[in-house]
């Protein structure tokens, strides 16, 4: 298995991973394709990465967008003034998800690595993103919690706008949402 940057060429094929791993049009084509663009520093990095296994099959993915290229998450709702840093020297951690068969065995940390580094090298002040308070095995708050995480703000129903079939209680989606901070 290799980690690679979220380059342009695998637009199509992380959709279809996100669509069997998240939900079906949870991300659209073109939304997809500004999330690649997101990920681009001002000095042509990539924040965003992909797992990829055996005969180039997606396993997993981070989308992660520098300071500058984001103004809030999937849902709307977001509380900058509880932050400790201002919104536009933050980093975000959009959706972070590992198949299955790759679960638990700590990529999900090393992908989040790899965007903290470049991060670190625009001198980000920290990152926020917002947790999937139900995710099976409680999965998504264990390895926020691991790599410092801290929760600033509960948001109940935060998908509920989104047009998606989830893949917990299908449509619409009532899951919540932790917002969370980690200062860098
Ligand atoms: C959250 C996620 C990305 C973490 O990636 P990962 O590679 O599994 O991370 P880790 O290997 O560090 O595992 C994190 C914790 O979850 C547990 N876990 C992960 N997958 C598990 C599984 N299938 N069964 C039981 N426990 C599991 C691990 O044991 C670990 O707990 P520990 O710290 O007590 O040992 C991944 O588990 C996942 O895709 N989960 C479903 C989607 C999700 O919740 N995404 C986040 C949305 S905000």
């Amino acid at each position: 298995m290799q980690i690679v940057p979220f380059t342009a060429d695998l637009i199509e094929s992380v959709k279809k991973f996100t669509d069997e791993n998240i939900g079906i049009n949870y991300y659209s084509i073109a939304e997809m394709t500004a999330n690649q663009k997101k990920s681009i520093t001002i000095n042509n990095k990539i924040t965003s990465f992909v797992l990829i296994g055996e005969k180039n099959k997606i396993l997993g993915l981070r989308l992660a967008y520098p300071p500058g290229n984001w103004a809030h998450g999937k849902g709307s709702k977001l509380h900058p003034e509880l932050w400790p840093f201002k919104l536009s020297e933050a980093a975000y951690f959009q959706s972070l998800f590992v198949s299955v068969e790759a679960q638990g065995q700590g990529f999900g940390p090393l992908l989040s690595e790899k965007s903290i580094e470049i991060f670190k090298q625009l001198n980000t002040k920290g990152i926020v993103t917002h947790c999937w308070k139900e995710s099976p095995n409680n999965s998504s708050m264990k390895y926020l919690e691991k790599i410092n995480f801290k929760t600033v703000i509960e948001h109940p129903d935060y998908w509920i706008d989104v047009d998606y079939t989830c893949t917990r209680d299908g449509f619409p989606c009532r899951c919540t949402a932790l917002e969370m901070i980690k200062i860098l």
